[in-house]
């Protein structure tokens, strides 16, 4: 079997068994079956391919076949220009994600020293891209500790000045000393699990998703400590989930001001900023 029979084996299998851009998992697989990138993969495409790789290949597919997201059988996923480390006890960071990092660096810039919180940092991929492209340190928390080692993998391969600690939300954390206040908190109404795609619910952590019956219930206790943790004047910036706005809204109503929504770019409301009042 050469590389690219090997290719195209795969890519006929997983298209068959209608997993998504099969062509390009296929790619990612042998890749990661070979240690190799996708270049070689093309210039080789005639060289035998080793009885190793072949097995791990094999493995892979079946992995994925069986609903495993690629990212947690290559344990890489990319975001904002950087290779992050996933396992099954981290949510792969998305995309839409940076919408939330974008909007930490533009409220940072120029500003002096301050002190930036990440809760619910998961793979840490928030709170490092935040430090490394603000060159500021940056604190960040979870309360799975098999996250929080993810996280300081991440932190270590990517040299990025966070510190990371365990907590609850932000149980134990000094009254008034955040500056900027940064979270993707779980946000999924529980009854919407039988609709999730089932790469998503049978193997990402229900803890990084979920958020009881409104999907709310995070956002709520998070706004509660945010209201003792956060200076006054200091700002506040969440991910939002499909359909949380008008929830949150009613939830910031009390104590915040300046309340900004940043869309997406399939236009979907995706951060909420705001600023607690004095
Ligand atoms: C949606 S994930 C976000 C992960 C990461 N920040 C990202 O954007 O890719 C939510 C994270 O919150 C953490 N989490 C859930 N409940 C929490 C709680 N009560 N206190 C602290 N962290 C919590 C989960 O372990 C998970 O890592």
């Amino acid at each position: 079997m050469n590389v690219q029979s090997a290719l195209q084996q795969g890519t006929d299998i997983l298209d068959r068994a209608a997993v998504g851009a099969p062509r390009l998992t296929a790619e990612v697989l042998l890749c990661h079956a070979l240690h190799r990138d996708r270049t070689y993969i093309y210039a080789h495409g005639e060289d035998e391919l080793p009885e190793r790789a072949w097995i791990h290949y094999g493995r892979y597919l079946d992995e994925r076949l069986k609903g495993k997201p690629t990212q947690y059988i290559t344990h890489r996923q990319e975001f904002y220009g950087r290779e992050f480390m996933v396992n099954e006890h981290v949510l792969i960071p998305r995309p839409e994600t940076e919408h939330l990092v974008e909007t930490a660096l533009g409220h940072l810039k120029g500003k002096g020293e301050l002190t930036v919180l990440d809760v619910g940092t998961g793979s840490g991929a928030i709170a490092i891209s935040v430090a490394i492209e603000s060159g500021r340190p940056v604190l960040a928390s979870d309360i799975s500790s098999d996250a929080l080692r993810v996280a300081d993998r991440n932190r270590q391969s990517l040299g990025a000045p966070v510190s990371f600690f365990a907590a609850d939300l932000l149980e134990g954390v000094r009254p008034h000393c955040v500056d900027l206040l940064l979270s993707n908190p779980p946000y999924v109404p529980g009854g919407d699990a039988a609709n999730m795609q089932r790469e998503v619910r049978e193997w990402e952590p229900h803890v990084a998703l979920f958020a009881g019956d409104s999907g709310l219930e995070i956002y709520d206790r998070l706004l509660a400590g945010a209201e003792q943790a956060v200076k006054p004047g200091g700002r506040l910036m969440m991910e939002l989930g499909y359909q949380s706005l008008a929830g949150v809204r009613e939830l910031l109503a009390a104590r915040w001001t300046d309340i900004d929504v940043v869309s997406d770019l399939a236009g979907w409301p995706r951060v909420i900023t705001a600023t607690l009042a004095p």
